[in-house]
């Protein structure tokens, strides 16, 4: 008896000492970066990363795909909770949701007929939405591992990407690297810089969902939205733009004044998935877009440097995929404002154009920024 009991003692103290060691797996990397272990993906390893500012706003991103995973901040009574659709573990991501916060490329959003030309080359790209190439094909850069690098000094996270040569049908190797930072005005600022070796289209995107109220169980019909744009890119069946830039003036796609989200949806079939044709008067960073909900108190402002943000009420979200916690994830739980180039632009000489070429430097910043109203 004596014996049972003194091992069960020594049992208990090797179990003390394991969880009292397990916590090593979280290493500090800098006051406002830490990472843990988050599994293997090609034979990389693949981390957690947490930026936390001096308000106490917490943003996660994995190495795998560059993804914002979670961002936790306050909402008006002080609760906090997760104000982006993530997952709490690496095995949500390999089951390929729509793009969750991940940074997405080669090409942002759809090429039609997934093909293109380049003077009197033609390239065929993979085919992985219909007809179409959707968000750099079927493994685009949020399915990749990145290398990352913490930042010593702030809550800053560089991680670094080479796109092989014929990579997805893209022609030239593009070295790539996106910065995100949590700064202490609580923005997630995001800055995305390439070089390539052949001329390539080049359109880099980060696909967070965000929901302000921070419960999926609510949609985001009735966050308003407000956007300056005059104009948006009507587009096919096939969700490929027409060409047309249309005045949005007066329809359900006039966003000048704060609308709510919900109030003329009806009138835009399959819900919003459009790219609005934003108005700058610069080439810096220009509020394009704000997002605002009365529930919580939260509101976005966006940020760019880019000339179109992709505006996506969730439409395609059927309640099949499921929270961490196990809650569906509805139509409208949730939308995205992607800041890019139009669509299809390699096809469409009257868009802004998309080519990078040797010798040339992509830059291009975004910023969202979340406080209260
Ligand atoms: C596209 C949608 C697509 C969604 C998820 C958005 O950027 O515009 O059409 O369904 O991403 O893939």
């Amino acid at each position: 008896m004596k014996k049972i009991s003194w091992m069960l003692g020594l049992v208990l103290m090797l179990a003390a000492c394991q969880s009292a060691t397990e916590p090593t797996t979280e290493t500090t990397t800098s006051k406002a970066v830490s990472s843990i272990n988050w599994g293997t993906v090609d034979g990389k390893e693949v981390k957690l990363y947490t930026l936390t500012n001096k308000n106490g706003v917490e943003v996660k991103i994995t190495n795998y795909g560059g993804i914002v995973t979670s961002w936790i901040t306050a909402d008006k009574k002080g609760n906090k909770s997760n104000v982006v659709l993530g997952f709490d573990s690496l095995s949500g991501y390999l089951a390929k949701p729509p793009y969750f916060g991940a940074i997405i490329g080669r090409y942002g959003n759809r090429i039609g007929n997934a093909t293109f030309k380049i003077d009197t080359a033609t390239y065929q790209l993979a085919a992985n939405d219909g007809k179409q190439h959707l968000h750099g094909g079927n493994k685009g850069y949020d399915k990749v591992v990145w290398d990352a690098q913490p930042s010593d000094s702030t809550a800053s996270l560089t991680l670094t990407y080479l796109s092989k040569d014929g990579e997805e049908g893209y022609p030239g190797n593009l070295s790539i690297t996106v910065v995100y930072t949590l700064t202490d005005a609580d923005e997630l600022l995001m800055e995305y810089s390439a070089e390539t070796d052949k001329t390539t289209p080049v359109n880099l995107t980060n696909h967070s969902y965000f929901n302000l109220t921070g419960d999926v169980a609510n949609t985001i019909l009735s966050h308003q939205l407000q956007v300056h744009a005059d104009k948006y890119t009507p587009v096919d069946a096939g969700l490929i733009p027409t060409g047309e830039l249309k005045a949005v003036k007066d329809g359900p796609f006039d966003f000048l004044q704060p609308h709510q989200i919900g109030e003329r949806i009806a009138q835009v079939p399959g819900g919003y998935d459009h790219n609005f044709v934003l108005n700058r008067t610069s080439a810096d960073l220009e509020l394009v877009a704000t997002l605002s909900d009365s529930i919580s108190g939260r509101k976005l402002e966006v940020y760019t440097t880019e000339p179109g943000l992709q505006f996506y009420s969730g439409n395609f979200l059927d309640g099949s995929i499921k929270t961490s916690s196990g809650q569906p994830i509805q139509q409208h739980a949730a939308l995205c404002l992607e800041t890019q180039h139009f669509p299809d632009s390699p096809n469409k000489p009257e868009f802004p154009s998309t080519l990078l070429k040797p010798g040339e430097k992509y830059h291009t910043v975004t910023k969202y920024k979340i406080t209260l109203q």
